[in-house]
């Protein structure tokens, strides 16, 4: 009974089975695995593969409790490198389902067999088989019915074993894996030599196709992979896969660093798709923390927080740099809502960050036939052709035509340079004509009494004006000109909110300066041909050019193939 309830722990559903048992093929340094699936695993699960194998000895003893072969002492498990450690996967699927296990070591005659039925164990009895292991089980949970009764739909079941057959995948290029359910092989995932490879395989050319790879090493860490660059997003973080040492795990503090990298990218509600590969000396985590090993514990945490942010910045800002050669076709998802993208959970990053990545941002992305020095910037680049509607840049650009969106333009320079601005402390600004008058309630006013300071020094001034309105006196100078009261009145909001939250504070420049750019309605207005490439020289010298501080696109790009797409032309 202890066991069963142990196994629960471990083996919440079929997926949970394929995981344990296809992580002990991978520590046997397997290179080809097989795992044949029936009805989603509750039937069957059937896992073989061609790794080191058990003796006649030590094949009984993998089904006691405890008996990992993987620790040789106690400091062992202060620096796990293998994916198990505990000794429990094997006794506790055994303990649920109708259990066999088939292995022959390497140089050893002839395979073994131990089978457990109901809690009893036969001994183990020689039979043929080729080099490896063979773990069979068929009717999981037979004896557990309460489990049985959360399990979801087959399909909901199955899908749950290909995201681990997936993430395993990722982590192991090199491994051949094949997925059979109801004796059709569904994933064939052939060994490759990089990663890259792999992730076609697995995400698929369409997804993979968005993705640049990147790479950081930041003292003992180093941080490499795949990620999305704007426009390409997705509604969910299905994408969003972060290993550490080759262990998926699904981490607050790395999705949140992943996230914080991709800020004023992302419309609200979209995801990049991001493979990180945290590589941290084996002493600096702590795995052992979760049933599933879903979660660590790292030493440092908020090294590794700094080190994936920087990483995926430094990436962003590179390729925002040159954006051509990426398609710019609309992404189907963009939602009409544009907001801010707000992190839901937060931590300290120091503001150096970005100006530690932007002396380095080079490193990574080197782009074939170009040096950036020499080559003037893409979006002066382009060949201005005219604006229409007031509000869009019409050009052609080496690959067809280009589009810009005037307003998410303008938006993204104002907000890069009002950021730099705060940052040093010298926020430029223009004393208004006619002050504006913004009406506010009793609490807000209380609250914005005891921030006017802070307000001051981001570029706003404002004075009282009767018993709970303000008047606005003075903005900063990079805002167009307009209407500020819906600027004030949400950047009180958003301080009552930081308020309650000292951390988040700590990007409270970053948030003011874009709301400030954003909630100021620029007006359509007819260009000069100055301004436009006066613009366009703008772009060049601003990070993220490709992108609105809300993640709206500013650029879009038609090469020849999309237009003759569209226009039916080819063949
Ligand atoms: N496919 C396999 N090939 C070779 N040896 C295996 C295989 N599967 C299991 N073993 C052996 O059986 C032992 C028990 O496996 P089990 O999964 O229960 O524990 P573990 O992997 O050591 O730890 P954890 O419970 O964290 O997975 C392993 O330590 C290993 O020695
Ligand atoms: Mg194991």
């Amino acid at each position: 009974m202890a066991s069963r309830i142990a196994a629960g722990e471990v083996v919440e559903r079929p997926a949970s089975v394929v995981k344990e048992l296809l992580e002990n093929s991978i520590d046997a340094g397997a290179t080809e695995i097989t795992i044949s699936v029936e009805k989603s695993g509750t039937s069957l699960i059937r896992i073989s593969d061609n790794g080191e194998g058990m003796s006649p000895e030590e094949l009984p003893l993998a089904l006691e409790r405890h008996a990992t072969s993987k620790l040789r002492s106690d400091e062992d498990l202060f620096r796990i490198s293998t994916l198990g450690f505990r000794g429990e996967a094997l006794p506790s699927i055994a303990s649920i389902s109708r259990f066999e296990i088939t292995s022959r070591q390497a140089g050893c005659e002839s395979a073994y067999r131990v089978r457990v039925d109901g809690g009893s164990k036969t001994s183990a009895q020689i039979t043929a088989a080729s080099m490896g292991t063979t773990v069979e089980l068929k009717a999981l949970f037979y004896n557990v019915p309460a489990r049985r009764k959360f399990l979801k739909s087959l399909t909901t079941e199955f899908s749950h074993i290909c995201d681990i057959v997936n993430r395993l995948a990722l982590a192991y290029p090199k491994i051949h894996f094949r997925l059979e359910h109801n004796g059709k092989t569904l994933v064939d995932f052939v060994a490759v030599r990089e990663l890259r490879e792999r992730v076609d395989q697995v995400l698929g050319r369409e997804v993979a196709e968005s993705l640049r790879p990147f790479e950081y090493r930041q003292g003992v860490l180093s941080v490499s992979g795949f990620l999305s660059s704007a426009p390409a997003a997705f509604p969910n973080s299905r994408h969003l896969l972060t290993f550490v040492n080759r262990r998926y795990v699904r981490d607050k503090i790395l999705t949140h660093a992943v996230l914080h990298g991709y800020e004023t990218l992302l419309m609200k509600g979209q995801y990049p798709a991001v493979v990180l590969l945290l590589d941290i000396p084996y002493d600096e985590v702590d795995v052992n923390v979760h049933p599933a090993k879903y979660e660590v514990r790292f030493r440092r945490q908020s090294d590794v927080h700094d080190a994936v942010a920087r990483a995926v910045r430094q990436a962003l800002r590179a390729e925002a740099q040159q954006p051509s050669g990426r398609s710019f076709a609309p992404w189907p998802q963009y939602s009409s809502a544009v907001m801010e993208v707000s992190l839901p959970y937060a931590i300290s990053v120091s503001d150096s960050v970005e100006s530690l990545v932007s002396e380095t941002r080079r490193e990574v992305f080197v782009l074939p036939n170009h040096s950036p020095q020499t080559r003037p910037g893409f979006f002066s680049s382009l060949n201005v052709l005219g604006q229409i509607l007031g509000c869009y840049l019409v050009c052609s650009s080496g690959r067809g035509l280009a589009l810009l969106d005037q307003h998410a333009a303008h938006e993204r320079v104002a907000f890069e340079r009002l950021r730099q601005q705060m940052r040093a402390n010298a926020v430029e600004r223009q004393t208004l004509l006619l002050h504006q008058i913004v009406e506010l309630s009793a609490g807000e006013s209380m609250m914005l009494e005891k921030k006017l300071d802070l307000l001051e020094r981001y570029g706003f001034t404002l004075e009282p004006f009767g018993a709970s309105a303000y008047a606005i006196i003075a903005v900063p100078a990079l805002l167009p000109e307009g209407d500020y009261r819906l600027a004030v009145r949400q950047m009180v909001a958003e301080l009552a909110e930081i308020d309650q939250s000292e951390k988040l504070g700590q990007h409270l420049g970053e948030r003011l300066a874009t709301i400030a750019c954003h909630s100021v309605i620029r007006a359509n207005r007819q260009l000069e041909m100055h301004e436009m490439r006066a613009l366009l020289r703008d772009l060049d010298d601003t990070d993220f050019a490709t992108q609105c501080p809300h993640g709206r696109p500013v650029l879009l790009e038609f090469s020849r193939e999309e237009l003759d797409r569209m226009f039916k032309r080819v063949s």
